[in-house]
């Protein structure tokens, strides 16, 4: 049986591609298999496998497109499978939060993006062991505190690791990534703990 996450926020370029990949690259490195599914017409994930094989250097797993038709028969045939879902598509969260074991939550600090990271908090967390990801963190700012706050007042599940803002993080679409340079390799440990 392969355990299902779901990686979730209606808000868009909250870092759900980029925590998608990181999280599956470093499964692989702990010796899992996995299998992304890309739920978002966009392609992101698609299209970050595609650039890698055509560079040569494959990503150590497989990302396929799916869609809510395709999701209800999907049968998992590795350790664990990572679905990346598009924005501001309610449909496509209620769909995988649904069918996850977890959910995960990147969420950029910030006040125009809490509104959205609310919504998809609510809609997930009482289906399904949710937890918010803090990503493009700065921990000097002023926000990044706030929210930090926010969630832990509202009793929201997070991790304790933060992933830095990063400009290079930013950079590194369409190549295997280094998760422990990010620390997705941290993350991804407090993932399995809860899986
Ligand atoms: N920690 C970070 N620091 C700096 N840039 C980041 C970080 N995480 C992601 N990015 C960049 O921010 C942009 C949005 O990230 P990403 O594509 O992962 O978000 P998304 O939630 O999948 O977006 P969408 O909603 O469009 O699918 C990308 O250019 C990505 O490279
Ligand atoms: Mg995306």
């Amino acid at each position: 049986m392969t355990k299902t996450i779901g990686v979730v926020n209606l808000k868009g370029g909250a870092g759900k591609t980029t925590a998608t990949m990181l999280l599956a690259t470093q499964l692989t490195l702990f010796g899992h298999t996995v299998t992304v599914l890309d739920m978002d017409s966009q392609g992101s994930a698609s299209n970050w496998a595609r650039i890698a094989d055509e560079d040569g250097t494959p990503l150590p797993f497989e990302v396929m497109a799916a869609n809510h038709v395709t999701l209800r028969s999907y049968k998992g045939k590795t350790d664990f499978t990572i679905i990346d879902t598009p924005p501001t598509d309610p449909g496509v969260v209620d769909a995988v939060v649904r069918i996850a074991d977890a959910v995960v939550v990147p969420a950029p600090p910030g006040d125009m993006d809490a509104d959205r990271t609310w919504d998809t908090v609510n809609v997930a967390a009482p289906l399904v062991p949710t937890y918010v990801l803090l990503a493009r963190f700065d921990r000097r700012s002023n926000d990044a505190r706030d929210f930090t706050k926010q969630l832990d007042e509202k009793g929201v599940a997070r991790f304790e690791t933060v992933i830095p803002a990063s400009l290079p993080l930013g950079r590194i679409r369409g190549t295997i990534p280094k998760p422990h340079l990010w620390g997705y390799d941290a993350a991804t440990t407090e993932l399995l703990e809860v899986l």
